[in-house]
């Protein structure tokens, strides 16, 4: 039997050995009594008993073990020209400082704290002084709007918000504050206060009731050691887009979280302590809780915290630039940025302008990997290109070609093998297994390894009733595909209205209720195109109230902008389409499905329980419409 193999089995037969023993790297302040509570199905705890804090484990340990002067945080911002190194003993010296400065805000174990930041350490600084502290936060992507962050703040109902002046956009800064302040007029919580970083590019207009800035927050705040929560306590939540408009609170424990992320970074990503790893992505999205921030730290590696893009900053070399100058030894991105790089230099030709031989492996997730841009990414670098399958729920990967523990064959277009702890079965719609090569729902039979979120923030039913409830045992991953004759698994796309745009996870279902909020609209469909930049776009099709007489254009515009403005500029939303009438099925249900395929240009399936075929005849060459 293979390692990984090995390890898979071990880690469904025995749960409590495998990851009981993979617990044994972090520190305890006191010892889970056993490694997996299943005494309440179907709600599952990892490491009971346990205590420990995340901070002390990312940070304090590792200087504690003489490490204190390893690089921990390599900050790189082409976007304002600097860059600064962090060693764990710095760093855990401001988040120390920081924790100090919370806690005098009245921040304490359990209280949550929003965190709106752009990439600058500072954002790093505060989920760690949230970690020390015991305290739960909750970091909102910069590209939402005030209205997203508004339905966050007031289900969190955070202490604090951190934030800052400005994020650096190329060719624009995006002002975080008067969006915050938006927000709060939305909002019916009221957080106690407001701490701002003023970035030198921007000085943002304070409010003196409640406003206050970083170094106010500072002024004379005493270190604070780490706090002991435990392993079960929440270390953050993290809202994703569901099929609704309200987003979900995806929780993240701290034991669990801790010991998985740890896991991975030797087995999944081949790495080592004092390893550089770079994780090109945002703090505001799941990749960048885990692989910018915890994992790398948790397992003692420097982690690249970049403040820029693929291209533009300044070109389509920028990766190459950061991954020779740090000595970046993973990358990790999403394959869009790939993609982007790809369409500004086709050849790779600005690759040869750096030495990139300490660069190992490629890891890219985040969408679906289409063989173009792995056949791509192999040829121009020369080295393995590793895709790898998850989402915020998990945390990390739940199907990988886990480098670290045995290099298994790439078969392109699939991210290789289920991770230890993920049983993973294809299940039809009577729940019932499909045979190797049959697309079905791709479910985890329960429990989830560490790591997984055990629930959603002040939800639990909703939890069960999103997840659970399906398949019972099973958690739903929302994703389609199947498996081959080797076990490897293909996840071929969402079965719900959760679309995937240049790597940013949306939810079609909130856009259309922005667009049928519209005075005009009757009634409207949002559905994900394929695109060849951004993996997906969204489209709207509207239809108009009975008698309305408007100008399309103008309402597309409308109906654009509005998205932007309630949802954010990552939503992306391009085109809105008149149409004359929705395809829909007798029951009423739009076939957003259907359209899509046609649009895509695939086989479409049209149910036999299609209201009237007349209407998608209707709309066929709309959709097939080119922009
Ligand atoms: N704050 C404010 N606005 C933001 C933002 C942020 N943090 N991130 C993106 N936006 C804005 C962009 O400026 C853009 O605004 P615009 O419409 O005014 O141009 C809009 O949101 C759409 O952004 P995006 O979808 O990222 O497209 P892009 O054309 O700016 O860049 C890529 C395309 C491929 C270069 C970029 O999407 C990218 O780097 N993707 C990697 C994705 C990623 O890291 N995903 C995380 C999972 S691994
Ligand atoms: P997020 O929660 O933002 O990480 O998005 C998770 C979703 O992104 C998954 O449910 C998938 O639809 C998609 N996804 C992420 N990684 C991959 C991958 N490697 N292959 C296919 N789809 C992916």
């Amino acid at each position: 039997m293979g390692r990984y193999a090995d390890a898979f089995a071990r880690s469904i037969d025995d749960p409590e050995g495998f990851w009981g023993a993979a617990a044994e790297d972090l520190r305890w302040t006191r010892r889970p009594d056993r490694a997996l509570d299943a005494s309440n199905p179907p709600f599952y705890r990892w490491y009971p008993g346990g205590e420990i804090n995340t901070c002390d484990n990312a940070l304090d340990r590792h200087v504690d073990a003489g490490h204190g002067e390893r690089a921990a945080l390599i900050y790189d911002s082409p976007v304002t020209g600097t860059k600064r190194t962090y060693t764990f003993a710095a760093l855990r010296d401001e988040v120390a400082r920081f924790a100090g400065a919370l806690r005098r805000l009245g921040v304490e174990r359990g209280d949550r704290v929003v965190i709106y930041m752009p990439m600058i350490p500072e954002a790093v600084v505060g989920m760690l002084a949230c970690a020390r502290l015991g305290a739960v936060h909750s970091v909102v992507f910069g590209g939402f709007a005030p209205k997203e962050l508004a339905t966050r703040i007031d289900d969190a109902k955070p202490k604090v918000v951190l934030t800052a002046s400005a994020g650096i956009e190329p060719g624009r800064q995006v002002p975080y504050v008067p969006m915050l302040h938006e927000a709060l007029r939305l909002s019916s919580h009221r957080p106690a206060k407001r701490v701002v970083f003023q970035r030198p590019e921007h000085r943002a207009e304070l409010d003196p009731d409640g406003d206050i800035t970083w170094e106010q927050a500072l002024d004379g705040a005493e270190p604070v050691d780490c706090v002991p929560v435990a392993a079960t306590d929440p270390l953050y939540v993290l809202y994703t887009s569901g099929t609704t408009g309200a987003p979900k609170g995806i929780v993240r424990d701290n034991g669990g979280h801790a010991v998985a992320l740890h896991w991975s970074m030797r087995n999944v990503y081949g790495v080592e302590p004092g390893d550089v790893f770079w994780a090109a992505s945002d703090i505001g999205w799941v990749v960048g809780h885990s692989y910018i921030v915890y994992a790398p730290l948790l397992y003692g590696c420097a982690t690249v915290l970049y403040e820029g893009k693929p291209v533009g900053t300044p070109d389509a070399g920028a990766f190459w630039r950061v991954v020779a100058e740090h000595g970046v030894r993973a990358l990790f991105t999403a394959p869009t940025a790939i993609r982007a790089i790809k369409k500004e230099d086709p050849e790779g030709a600005l690759i040869g302008a750096y030495d990139l031989s300490g660069m190992h492996t490629l890891f890219l997730a985040g969408e679906r990997l289409d063989p173009e841009t792995y056949h791509w990414g192999v040829r121009v670098l020369d080295r393995p290109v590793i895709d790898h399958w998850w989402q915020t729920e998990t945390g990390w990967a739940i199907a990988a070609n886990p480098r670290g523990l045995e290099e298994l064959p790439v078969k392109p277009g699939s991210p290789t093998v289920p991770m230890p702890g993920y049983d993973v079965r294809i299940l039809d719609e009577a729940g019932e297994e499909t045979a190797p090569g049959t697309d079905g729902a791709i479910a985890i039979r329960l429990p989830l390894p560490p790591g997984t979120l055990p629930t959603l923030w002040g939800a639990d039913e909703r939890y069960v009733e999103a997840y659970l409830s399906q398949f019972p045992g099973h958690y739903l991953t929302g994703d389609g595909g199947h498996v081959d004759s080797d076990g490897y698994l293909y996840v071929m796309g969402r079965t719900d209205d959760v679309i995937n745009v240049a790597g940013h996870r949306l939810s079609t279902g909130a856009m259309e209720e922005v667009i049928a909020a519209h005075p005009a609209v009757a009634e409207c469909a949002v559905i994900g195109v394929a695109d060849s930049l951004k993996g997906q776009l969204p489209r709207a099709f509207v239809v108009l109230k009975a008698g309305v007489d408007v100008d399309a254009e103008k309402l597309a515009g409308e109906l654009i902008s509005s998205v932007r403005e309630q949802i954010g500029p990552v939503a992306a939303l391009k085109r809105a389409d008149v149409v004359p009438g929705l395809p829909k099925t007798r029951s009423g249900k739009i076939l957003r499905g259907t359209m899509r395929s046609i649009a895509d240009g695939e086989p479409a399936r049209v149910p036999s329980t299609i209201e009237d075929p007349g209407v998608l005849d209707a709309l066929r060459p709309v959709l097939r419409a080119e922009e």
